[in-house]
């Protein structure tokens, strides 16, 4: 039994599209589990850039069935046009596996994403505005509209009809936007319909069976830690869990089935969007390494905000996903730095602690506690052992490996697929 999740530690753009994607090529089946096309994981190969937003990174191997799995929050539009733009490069779209459970973003999902962050002011979350909230309030709500309906047109025009009456009447009245019209929305879905059926299944059979089998399964989560409902920085989090765990609810298989769980970290830290960031840098280190970095969000194209790796959360991510190995990515990008600082711990009040704190008020005021490590200033990028990087690279990876209580798997020293160094089996 090989079932191995890939998740993100910090707060999502880690690298985990790229980590995936070298994964993939010893996996059999590659997995979303949840989120939506709020994600943007860029892979490169040889040379080309492909940024997947709701399809799996191992569709660019053919060959591998590729599950988008019931946890997922699927707006058709968005699918359909990107199995189009894969064909369109060569790409091979066969072994595609929609859930039938999976719910559907609709029209009026992302327009109220929008009115509701408008509606927040001050207090706006910064979300990508693709309906992914409001898809997953509905589905809470249970008045979610499943990709399964779209393939029974009766049920889909009752469920349609029931949800447009509740959200015109609250985009009218509470908002001052005008809504939806039925026949519009009803003819546009139904079409949709017909170009996944081809792609819709039982998405969990195919998984528990494929695991049976002894395949190899990889599941690649979308955002990450500090952006899961429950764990994360609430309410400045995304609407599902990325965590390991949320890999059993979001593609239906048990706890038991779950041999390995890889935990990507950046070299740095970033986050795009509102809500507390203790070692966010506002000075010129934070200026180059967005710069060097190119740290602009796949999805919005947001400026993305930066500081230093903060070892208390990737210690936190260790223990709510039971991670075993961590994934470093973009070393690269701090090879220039002449010092960097890791944060190992925060001060609140004049006392030491060492968890990241639940309430924002507190995480919004502690202060992190640096130690600082002296740079490498060499490059790093065609490095293919680990014993070949810089002294001062290994100390500092090692370091992290100690505050956060978990083991170096790989090192990523560049986006493409060669520029990975392995240290551990993955699977
Ligand atoms: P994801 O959302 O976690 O998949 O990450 P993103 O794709 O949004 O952002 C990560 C970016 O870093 C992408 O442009 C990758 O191609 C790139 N990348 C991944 N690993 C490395 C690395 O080790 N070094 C460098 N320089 N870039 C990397
Ligand atoms: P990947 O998979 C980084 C952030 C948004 C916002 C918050 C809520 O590429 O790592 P949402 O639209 O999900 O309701 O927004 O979550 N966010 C991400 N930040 N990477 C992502 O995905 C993200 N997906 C959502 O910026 O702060
Ligand atoms: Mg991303």
């Amino acid at each position: 039994m090989s079932a191995t999740v890939v998740i993100g530690t910090q707060w999502g753009d880690e690298g985990k599209g790229k980590i995936v994607d070298y994964l993939a090529e010893k996996a059999d089946v590659v997995v979303r589990y949840q989120g939506g096309n709020n994600a943007g994981h860029t892979v490169v190969v040889d040379g080309q850039e492909f940024k997947l937003h709701l399809l799996p990174s191992g569709m660019l191997y053919s060959g591998k069935i590729c599950v988008v799995g019931n946890g997922v929050v699927v707006d058709p539009q968005v699918m359909l046009q990107e199995i189009k733009a894969m064909q369109k490069k060569g790409i091979d779209t066969s072994g595609l596996r929609l859930s039938n459970r999976a719910h559907l973003i609709m029209p009026y999902h992302r327009l109220l994403d929008e009115v509701e962050e408008e509606s927040r002011g001050d207090h706006k979350i910064g979300t990508t505005k693709r309906g992914i909230g409001p898809c997953y309030m509905d589905k809470n709500a249970r008045c979610g509209i499943r990709v399964c309906d779209l393939l029974e047109p009766e049920e889909f025009s009752e469920k349609l009809a029931r949800n447009l009456e509740a959200k015109n009447h609250l985009l009218k009245a509470v908002y001052g936007v005008e809504g939806f019209d039925f026949e519009t929305v009803k003819k546009e879905y139904l079409e949709y319909a017909q170009q996944l059926r081809p792609y819709i299944a039982d998405t969990s059979a195919i998984l528990n069976d494929n695991i049976k089998a002894g395949k190899k399964v990889l599941f690649e989560g979308a955002q990450a830690t500090l952006l899961d409902l429950d764990h994360g920085t609430y309410p400045y989090v995304t609407s599902s869990h990325p965590i390991a765990g949320g890999a059993c609810i979001g593609a239906g298989i048990g706890p038991t089935k779950i041999s390995k769980v890889v935990g990507v970290v950046k070299a740095y830290s970033t986050r795009v969007g509102e809500g507390p960031f203790p070692t966010e840098l506002h000075d010129e280190v934070g200026n180059h390494i967005r710069e060097e970095g190119h740290e602009y969000g796949t999805t919005t194209g947001r400026p993305r905000r930066c500081g230093w790796l903060d070892g208390c959360i990737v210690r936190y991510a260790g223990y709510v996903s039971g991670i075993d190995y961590m994934a470093i990515t973009r070393l690269d990008i701090l090879d220039k730095l002449p010092k960097i600082k890791l944060c190992v711990a925060y001060k609140y009040n004049g006392q030491i602690i060492n968890e990241y704190p639940a309430s924002l008020n507190v995480m919004s005021k502690v202060e992190p506690v640096y130690e600082e490590l002296p740079g490498w200033q060499e490059p790093t990028t065609h490095i293919r052992a680990y014993q070949d990087l810089p002294l001062n690279a290994r100390r500092y990876i090692e370091r992290l490996s100690e505050v956060s209580g978990i083991a170096i798997g790989m090192v990523s020293v560049g986006p493409g697929r060669e520029q990975t160094i392995i240290l551990a089996d993955m699977f």
